[in-house]
């Protein structure tokens, strides 16, 4: 197939450039392709007509979309609109990376691809919006949502959690935000998976089980030889961020599972990217 991929230089969608080489690839970063131009889109999509488009491209800071919620809508809503559109000009399959921040986070459990969204904050809201343009301008789509995005040269709460680390020698983490953790190679090799199925629909691609921010960062601590790193769980109520935080998001898999596509647990997934890095000492 030939694919287009929006966001190609991000970490997903350097990713998605490795787990892809079967294919024809058109991958386009942001200085290939602004998705906030309308012209551009349309002319790169129906002089390339790719039989698929991976969307990856968005304006991935949480706090960012909260100071500038109109810039949001037009990068992560409008740009998916246009992207769709551009999509059914060709007659190509999408693929819509989402998110978990489309859900308030209230459930007691782990959300399906079932739940209906409810987000909280302008970057939930901005890319709800975006599945809305994809599910209703198009037959043929996949949206996919994942969480807690790591990988290589991202710059992700793995790394953060390093560098505070190695800055500050003591950190303070929340312990009442709870998710899934994904890593990006695991996230694209599904996606590679999937697109072979022609299963349209939604999906929730995460990496298997969940944990807190304090679980997740002494777990990072640990395996990268930092256990000494004093590290205070704190509530998200004495971390004052501009966007509102829904406090339990983790997704559970079961559209992807029933067609044999898994994400192995979130610590394998960990051990893998922190060997990779050259991290790892335990
Ligand atoms: N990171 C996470 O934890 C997370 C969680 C759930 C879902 N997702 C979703 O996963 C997808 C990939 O995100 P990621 O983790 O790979 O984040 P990322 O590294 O920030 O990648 C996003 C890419 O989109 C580009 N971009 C921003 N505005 C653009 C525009 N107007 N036109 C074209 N490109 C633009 C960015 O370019 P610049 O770097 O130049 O801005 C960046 O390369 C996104 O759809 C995101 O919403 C991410």
């Amino acid at each position: 197939m030939r694919i287009l991929i929006t966001g190609a230089g991000g970490q997903l969608g350097r990713a998605l450039q490795e787990a892809l080489t079967l294919h024809m690839l058109i991958p386009l970063a942001r200085t290939d392709l602004d998705i906030t131009d309308r012209a551009a889109v349309f002319r790169a999509i129906l002089r390339r007509r790719p039989d698929g488009v991976v969307h990856a491209a968005a304006m991935t800071d949480v706090d960012g979309c909260a100071r500038d919620p109109e810039r949001a809508f037009r990068v992560n809503a409008l740009g998916t609109q246009t992207v769709a559109m551009a999509c059914a000009a060709v007659g190509a399959a999408m693929v819509y990376i989402s998110t978990n921040e489309v859900f308030d986070g209230t459930k007691a459990e782990p959300y399906l691809e079932f739940d209906p969204p409810n987000p909280i904050n302008p970057y939930g809201r901005s890319k709800w919006a975006g599945e809305w343009f994809v599910s209703h301008l198009l037959r043929r789509f996949y949206i996919v949502r994942t969480a807690w995005v790591f990988g290589p040269g991202g710059n992700h709460f793995v790394r953060k959690i390093l560098q505070r680390a190695d800055e500050q020698g003591t950190l303070r983490v929340v312990h009442d935000e709870v998710g899934s953790p994904s890593y990006t190679r695991d996230v694209a090799a599904a996606i590679a998976r999937l697109i072979e199925t022609g299963a349209y629909g939604i999906y929730h691609f995460v990496n298997e089980g969940m944990c807190s921010r304090y679980e997740y960062a002494v777990e990072i601590l640990r395996r990268t030889g930092r256990s000494h790193i004093p590290v205070t769980p704190i509530s998200l109520a004495e971390f004052p961020r501009p966007s509102r935080v829904p406090p339990f998001t983790p997704l559970r898999n079961l559209c992807g599972a029933s067609l044999g596509i898994t994400l192995r647990p979130w610590p394998e997934a960990l051990q893998a990217y922190l060997a990779e890095e050259g991290w790892l000492v335990a």
